[in-house]
Order: C-alpha cells, then sequence, then structure tokens
C-alpha cells in the first residue's frame, strides 16, 4: 500500500510515521507513507495556496490551482483508489471504513486547512472525504494520521500474532475486555482469579462476557448495528 498526504504543514505529519508500529511497517516496505508539502505547487514567488473568500468573510480558503497540480503529478504517476478529503463535514470514520481501506493499493489524503479548500475540488478531484468525529481541528494533518495509522496497523504482517487486530475493540462490535498483567497483588488489588487458572475455554468465556458487559454499559449503539 501506498499513502500520499498533500499538507501545508507538513511537518507536523513527521513524528507519527517514524516511531514504533508505524515506523516498523515502513521500513518493512508493507506501505509506503509519503507526504507533500503543497506549498511546493503553490503560485508566484511566493509559492501561495490560498486566498480570500469569494463573497467576503473571514478566513482563507485553500486554492484550486495548487491542490490540482499536486494531484495530477500524482495520478500521472500510478492509480489511486481514492482520493480522500479530511474534512469536519465528511463521512464519520470508523473500524469498518478502516477495514475497506486497508484494502486498497493507493490512496491520497488531502489535509485541509483555514475555511477549508475551494468547493471545485470537492466537487472534481476527491473520491471520498473522512471526518474523524464532530469537533474541529485545526487541520486535517492530525486526522490523516489517526486515519492512516488505523489502517497500517490492518495490514498483514505489521503486527504480530500478540498484538492481533481481531481481538481490537470495535472489530467484532463489542468493546475489547479487561487485561491485566504482572504483579497478580497489588496493594490487595486482585487480578480476577479466572485469568489465573490456565483453562483456556473458561478464559475465553470470561472474556466475551466482560466484552458483552462492557459494550452494554458503555457503548449500548454498537450492538443495534448490523
Ligand atoms: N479537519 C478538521 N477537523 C477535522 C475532523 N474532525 N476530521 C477530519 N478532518 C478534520
Amino acid at each position: 500500500m501506498r499513502i500520499d498526504i498533500i499538507s501545508v504543514v507538513p511537518h507536523l505529519l513527521e513524528s507519527p510515521f517514524s516511531h514504533s508500529i508505524l515506523k516498523r511497517a515502513i521500513e518493512k516496505g508493507l506501505v509506503e507513507v509519503v507526504v507533500h508539502n503543497l506549498r511546493e505547487y503553490g503560485l508566484g514567488k511566493h509559492r501561495i495556496t490560498d486566498d480570500y473568500q469569494f463573497g467576503g468573510g473571514a478566513g482563507m480558503v485553500m486554492m484550486i490551482e495548487p491542490i490540482d497540480r499536486c494531484i495530477s503529478k500524482l495520478k500521472s504517476e500510478r492509480n489511486y483508489d481514492e482520493i480522500i478529503y479530511m474534512t469536519p463535514d465528511g463521512e464519520r470514520f470508523n473500524q469498518k471504513m478502516a477495514n475497506q481501506l486497508s484494502l486498497k493499493g493507493n490512496l491520497i489524503m488531502l489535509c485541509g486547512h483555514y475555511k477549508g479548500v475551494d468547493e471545485r475540488v470537492r466537487e472534481h478531484f476527491i473520491t471520498k472525504e473522512i471526518s474523524i468525529g464532530d469537533y474541529v481541528l485545526s487541520g486535517g494533518e492530525l486526522a490523516a494520521a489517526v486515519v492512516s495509522d488505523a489502517i497500517i496497523r490492518l495490514l498483514p504482517g505489521v503486527l504480530s500474532d500478540e498484538t492481533s487486530a481481531l481481538t481490537d475493540s470495535f472489530q467484532d462490535n463489542f468493546l475489547a475486555p479487561p487485561v491485566y498483567t504482572r504483579p497478580e497483588d497489588y496493594n490487595g488489588w486482585q487480578v480476577p482469579e479466572i485469568l489465573l487458572s490456565g483453562d483456556h475455554k473458561k478464559i475465553d468465556n470470561w472474556r466475551f462476557e466482560q466484552s458483552l458487559e462492557r459494550t452494554k454499559i458503555r457503548r449500548p449503539d454498537l450492538l443495534n448495528h448490523e
């Protein structure tokens, strides 16, 4: 898989891909993440990428031409399965969408800033719009990092068996059960007896019950979905 991220603040995206699981996935060649500085496609001597909005009003709008130049260059080099715009008014991101996107080959993620992009970018270049939640971030970069992380950890070979994504919260519409590690007793706070029993059938049942209970209490909405 290859993910191309287009941003006016590419430095914001350095850290998330330089550590831990994502770093290893990139080093192993399981995914390629390329961040593009939109300014390099900006207009004129000052490489501008935004301008005042027609009709007046506060806030700048990202111009279509630099975005067109950048996307067109990328599209001339390879085919893309989706050209995604990160925006608070997009489709709400969830595990199901992460699963679907993890099956794709090449993705572009365009990060919005200021008032967002000229609407014609959305009409003519964008194939999918994603929001990571009902709140407004200062730009789409952190959202692109969140979505990339959720996708990349699902790619075959990224997680080891011990960290398998199959037992994550949301993967089967249930929240994950509680987990414990050493010591068995801390200040008199005990690890549930059953986890020390060595009876794996009982442990699996216990975990399933805990998942169900937790989901009923914390996220009953998940149980009503298909
Ligand atoms: N850009 C700003 N806020 C966002 C959000 N909630 N999701 C995706 N992109 C965004």
